[in-house]
């Protein structure tokens, strides 16, 4: 709806209402059609004012429309209404202009944002492009640099620098509608003739085409194999070389196909699923959001070594106080060092001052006494870690929340440890914890609904994307990545090099290769596990373990002190920083190994890498539903696409399969297991076996079935 109101007499205010955002849905366009043509045609309003209740001018196109047939006015036609009107029509930004938002303010004759407002155009976030004008009209006010920036990457920017790029005419640092009012006055009788920017030429320099080939080059880089950042600069290179009706047409065009295309609906799955995964369910659908999370202020960190280090900082940042925990000298001082560094250079950026004093130091398990909540980030080691829960135990205060950041360890076993199972969850952070969206809050089998709230409350107010995830070993996502990365390391013995199966998965879309990640986290850390469960035996070659095929390569590798990046020698060698460069040493090795064993290297096609590889982790994300592990698809798909680089514009594993047709994928697994018989993984899951003799449902249904399959047992 758009409410219609007069003020000093002269002016028409259109205020936007639709809460929380005042998205443009059918009904919100329609107000605004009728609106500005009742102003316009009142002799008695000079001038026109648009603004969002609730202080926010418009968060953009209405989502929860997309997919259904259009109701309403189209927006395109609308817009240009409002900058052919004869009257000026002026924006009051206050809160967001984002999206379609920002294109009608663009629309608009003049524009005043409050300064604490953001505006942005982020519809290649979602696989499109802002087709209502935007990059048409963006690129006639900023000039095409900034409209290239703005609109491939789709970030937001500050009202600052908005009046910078001359997005928005004025800042106001109190009410944006009265200053939009008080300016409308002045500006009635003035001439608009310069005021609509379509009308404006589109600034160009004088390389026009070095300019675009740069652009293109960047996105293809960063895009990894999105479609909707090209076609923003196909856009705006429409802006800069034709008439804007005939930039208008090619916008349209362009917007029609990525509108349909894949990844369009993969990327406003993973948007939904997002939302989905925040209010956080049982597996069966139960919902745990009732309980409310208990108020933290004081926590601790225990263990600063490179996850201690930066969980202290995201704890800091979101302004909690922290006692970081740290039993020797030498890494203490260093964990000091590293920690002050990192809040000082992540204030710098977000213009704040660093919360250094947030953070208390000791090297005294007894600081934690007083604290609400503790994360524990020692060794992984059980003995260690079992020592350290029954020590909080004691310690802490009654109704202190204990959480974990073990990457795989039993939260039952440890929990057991303490004498309040029920305050126990793990939180587990990636790597950078600092930088990494991802948090998977492990509820075991007596972690109460509040402890669960509350980790992921708190993985909230530190900017996370929280999951919770059911107690198994490596849980959601290290769990799927085993089988991936096993299947990497068979695929090297049939004749693979790690360059081969990177490149491909990297085509693929993953933002690293399975043996580039490998190197990055560390070689020995999955040895360190395999030593725990005796796979590892030194010297020892054998392709067969506890009855299954066992690759050694890993092992052999760690024995030989080839860690990955840390020892700068891994699945690559990197001589100068973390540039992966590929190892003539490893390439001999392979081929030794393969001689040794009497394998015969074959080329191994690009199709067989992804399949088996993609497939066997999407197996292990089924066997994860099946056992309620993960309560949806949703889930899974957020894990992958926030903490192991997954590509956003794939959805995630599970919709992929989706995508791919789950028909195909177990027959592809039915096929790969008659040839590896030996390898448990690719076992098809009987919930795959389900789900396709209910006739593959999409993606979104599957919650049901696993309902179904969930109540029978
Ligand atoms: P790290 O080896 O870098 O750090 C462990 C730190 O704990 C060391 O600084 C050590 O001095 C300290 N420590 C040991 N005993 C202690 C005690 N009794 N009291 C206080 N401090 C003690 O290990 P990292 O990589 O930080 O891992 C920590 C935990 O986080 C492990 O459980 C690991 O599995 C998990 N994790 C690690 C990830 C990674 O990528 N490194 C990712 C996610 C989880």
């Amino acid at each position: 709806m758009a409410q219609y109101s007069r003020v000093l007499d002269a002016v028409a205010l259109i205020t936007l209402q639709n809460p929380p955002v005042n998205a443009l849905s059918g009904r919100v366009r329609q107000g605004i059609v009728d609106t500005v043509q009742r102003a316009l045609a009142d002799p008695k309003v000079k001038s026109v004012v648009i603004c969002g209740q609730n202080g926010v001018f418009c968060g953009g196109a209405d989502i929860r429309e997309f997919g259904s047939p259009m109701t309403g006015p189209p927006l395109v036609p609308m817009i240009h209404a409002i900058e052919a009107a004869d009257k000026p029509v002026v924006a009051a930004i206050e809160g967001v202009a984002l999206g379609g938002g920002l294109e009608l303010a663009l629309g608009c004759h003049y524009r005043i944002a409050q300064a604490k407002a953001k505006v942005g155009l982020p519809e290649v976030t979602l696989g499109l492009l802002p087709a209502a004008g935007g990059t048409q009209r963006l690129p006639r006010l900023t000039g095409l640099p900034a409209a290239l920036d703005l609109i491939t990457t789709g970030r937001h920017i500050t009202a600052a620098e908005a009046l910078e790029l001359s997005i928005v005419d004025r800042l106001t640092d109190h009410s944006a509608v009265d200053a939009a009012v008080k300016f409308a006055v002045s500006v009635a009788d003035q001439s608009l003739d310069a005021r609509r920017i379509s009308s404006r030429p589109c600034p160009c320099p004088p390389d026009l085409d070095a300019l675009f080939e740069a652009a293109m080059r960047k996105v293809r880089h960063s895009s990894r194999g999105a479609t909707a950042p090209v076609a923003c600069v196909q856009a705006l290179r429409a802006a800069a070389t034709l008439p804007y009706s005939q930039g208008m047409q090619r916008e349209k065009d362009l917007m029609a196909t990525l509108f349909t295309s894949g990844q369009a609906r993969a990327l406003q799955y993973n948007f939904f699923a997002q939302r989905a995964v925040a209010r956080w369910r049982l597996p069966g659908g139960a919902r745990w959001d009732g309980s409310k999370p208990r108020p933290i202020s004081k926590t601790a960190v225990i263990g600063l070594g490179t996850m201690g280090r930066g969980i202290t900082v995201c704890l800091a940042q979101a302004g909690l106080s922290v006692v970081a925990v740290e039993v020797q000298e030498k890494p203490l001082k260093e964990a000091k060092q590293a920690i002050s560094g990192m809040l000082r250079r992540g204030a710098k950026r977000r213009g704040v001052a660093p919360a250094l004093d947030l953070i208390t130091y000791s090297q005294n398990l007894r600081a934690v006494a007083d604290v609400d909540l503790v994360v524990e980030a020692v060794f992984e080691d059980l003995d260690l870690k079992t020592q350290i829960f029954q020590q909080l135990s004691n310690i802490c205060k009654p109704g202190a929340l204990l959480c974990t950041n073990t990457s795989g360890l039993n939260v039952d076993l440890l929990a057991s440890q303490s004498r309040r199972p029920e305050l126990v969850v793990g939180m587990h952070f990636f790597a950078p914890a600092h930088v990494m969206k991802l948090l998977e809050v492990v509820y075991g089998s007596r972690s109460s609904p509040e402890a669960v709230a509350t980790a992921m409350d708190l993985g909230k107010k530190m900017g996370k994307v929280g999951v919770a995830v059911g107690n198994c070993r490596g849980f959601v996502g290290n769990r799927m990545l085993k089988p991936y990365m096993e299947q990497g390391l068979f695929l090297l013995e049939e004749g693979a090099t790690p360059e081969s199966v990177d490149g491909t998965l990297e085509e693929f879309g993953f933002a690293m290769g399975l043996f580039r990640m490998s190197d990055l986290s560390g070689i020995d850390v999955g040895w360190k596990v395999r030593k725990g469960d005796g796979l590892v035996q030194p010297g020892a070659e054998s392709r067969v373990r506890q009855g299954r095929r066992y690759s050694p390569l890993g092992d052999l590798l760690c024995e030989r002190g080839r860690f990955g990046q840390k020892t700068g020698r891994g699945w690559y060698q990197y001589d100068k920083g973390h540039e992966a460069r590929p190892d003539p040493w490893l390439h001999r090795f392979l081929e030794e190994y393969r001689a040794r064993h009497g394998l015969v290297a074959r080329r191994i096609d690009r199709q067989e890498v992804l399949e088996r590889c993609l497939y066997s982790l999407i197996n292990e994300g089924f066997r994860i539903l099946e056992e309620g592990i993960a309560a949806g698809p949703e889930d899974i798909d957020v894990v992958y696409t926030f903490g192991y680089g997954w590509p956003k514009h794939r959805g995630g594993p599970m919709f992929y399969a989706g995508m791919v047709g789950l028909a195909k994928v177990l027959e592809r697994l039915e096929h790969y297991q008659q040839t590896h018989p030996d390898v448990l993984y690719m076992q098809p899951c009987g919930l795959l076996r389900r789900l396709v003799a209910s006739g593959s449902p999409p993606v979104h249904k599957w919650r049901e079935i696993i309902k179904n399959t969930h109540s029978k047992i």
